[in-house]
């Protein structure tokens, strides 16, 4: 029953949900690309941050305030000029006795601050270009139209402090020069002038500040950064906000720890090799006074053993300890290991790509890839050691055509004393710290080594650190 019913829902249920997970997908697409767009940095993206509502804020405010108090504004004033334009007009017909218009231009002088003249009739010249944003056009127009009724031609733009109005009338032209400042609300300028100018100000202070704020996560970044890939980090001041503060003096407490643990754990592992070498020499000096048999010289066998294993342990424990990372000629190592690994007899062939100068430390790092082409040429006869620089990583490949190993235990391989070479019975000579200590190393980069199968038919390595 069960099934029956859940069948029956399936496909009602489908088309509820298809349109929801395209609007999901829709959703998540925009994100990303809005994600893509936005710069990476904390620094941008705080600025960006402060700066998107301030450049809405102010729009909004001057888009609100042209459209309804500074349009109004200038509607108002421009009515009144033209309220006393309309008188002056319907003075002129009502009252034709001013023959020559005297009076009435001083009046319009004295009582309106409008400047006449009574032009004899002539057409009214073609309308000018209009401004592309002027409320004063637009009003005036209106104004005179609904207040005057005549045909008319305006010029806002031509003499900056002073407009012209041209009004035909039956016999005549009315030609007015009005002050710009009675017909228009000019102090949005002054208003849009001082918002920009204080937003400036904002943003600059917003700017400093956030400076100050942003440089001590800056720093700790980088500290962390270099920490990981075990460069030295000098001990800094924690500034910043108390977040900031806390989270570097967390960082420098987790780095003095790890550093005591790794400093306990060296001082330990050499004082136990000491403790056990005094003990071996012991034995072994021993042993020589023994009558020399088959026995014996066993127990020498595996006391030598022994020996060599302490001595591996303790530089496994040592580590890279105390070194420097420095800018580092990866070529000229890769090709001074090839022409050891030669010596020894085998086929080495080294190539490098990309700048070969990384910061690495020169020692530590030898002796990982030395590991790793000693392996190679011990279970192979041909060897390949490629060298690549790009997209901020240096990637060594060390192939080799040996038996290789098996997937399964390339995971086993990496643990300390473990060899397969027991089980094969190829070599006696190795402790199986080789591996181990190569990605230690590896990893004290912050990088790591990784192992696959070769072209060549053997073991494949790889070690990619940052650089
Ligand atoms: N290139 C290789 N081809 C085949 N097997 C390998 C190769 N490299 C390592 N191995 C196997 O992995 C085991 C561990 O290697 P590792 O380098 O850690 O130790 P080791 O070479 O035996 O000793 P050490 O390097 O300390 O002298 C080796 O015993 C060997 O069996
Ligand atoms: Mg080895």
């Amino acid at each position: 029953m069960a099934t029956t019913a859940d069948d029956a829902d399936a496909p009602a249920t489908l088309p509820a949900t298809a349109p929801v997970a395209g609007v999901r997908g829709v959703y998540r697409r925009l994100a990303r690309a809005i994600g893509d767009a936005m710069p990476k940095g904390l620094y941008a993206r705080s600025l960006l941050i402060i700066i998107t509502p301030v450049v809405l804020l102010q729009s909004l405010v001057a888009f609100v305030f042209m459209e309804r108090n500074w349009a109004e504004v200038t509607a108002r004033l421009s009515a009144a000029t033209v309220g006393d334009i309309a008188a002056i007009v319907d003075i002129m017909e009502t009252y034709p006795q001013d023959e020559k218009f005297d009076r009435i231009v001083a009046l319009a002088n004295n009582r309106f601050r409008l400047s006449i003249a009574v032009l004899p009739l002539e057409p009214l010249p073609p309308a000018g270009p209009k401004p592309f944003f002027s409320p004063l056009d637009r009003a005036l127009s209106e104004a005179i139209t609904r207040q005057v009724g005549k045909p008319f031609w305006i010029d806002t733009v031509g003499r900056s402090n002073l407009i012209e109005i041209r009004i035909q009338l039956e016999k005549n032209i009315l030609r007015i020069f009005a002050p710009r400042s009675q017909t228009y609300a000019s102090n949005s300028l002054i208003f849009v002038s001082w918002m920009v100018a204080t937003s400036v100000i904002l943003l600059t202070i917003a700017i400093v500040f956030l400076r100050n704020q942003i440089r001590p996560i800056l720093r700790l970044t980088a500290a962390v950064d270099n920490f990981g890939k075990g460069r030295a980090v000098a001990n800094f001041e924690p500034r910043g906000a108390r977040e900031v503060r806390q989270a570097t003096t967390a960082f420098h407490e987790m780095r003095r720890r790890v550093e005591r643990q790794i400093e306990q754990r060296t001082a330990m592992l050499a004082g136990v090799s000491h403790d056990l070498r005094t003990v071996l020499t012991r034995l072994r000096l021993q042993l020589a006074l023994i009558e020399a048999s088959a026995d014996v010289e066993d127990m020498q066998h595996d006391i030598d053993a022994m020996n060599r294993m302490l001595e591996g342990y303790l530089a496994f424990a040592r580590g890279d300890s105390g070194e420097e990372a420095v800018p580092t000629a990866i070529d000229a190592l890769l090709r001074t290991l090839a022409q050891e690994a030669r010596v020894a007899g085998a086929v080495v062939e080294v190539s490098f790509e990309g700048d070969p100068t990384v910061r690495v430390r020169p020692q530590a790092f030898k002796r990982c890839i030395a590991n790793l082409v000693g392996n190679a040429s011990r279970h192979g006869d041909h060897v390949v050691v490629v060298g690549q620089h790009t997209d901020g990583n240096l990637t060594v490949i060390v192939d080799d055509d040996g038996p290789g190993v098996p997937f399964e235990e390339q995971g086993a391989v990496f643990k300390p004393f473990y060899r397969l070479d027991n089980a094969r019975n190829l070599d006696e000579t190795g402790t199986g710290l080789g591996l181990p200590i190569a990605r230690d190393i590896a990893r004290s980069h912050g990088g790591d080594i990784t192992l696959g199968d070769s072209p060549l038919g053997g073991l494949r390595v790889t070690v990619t650190v940052p650089a």
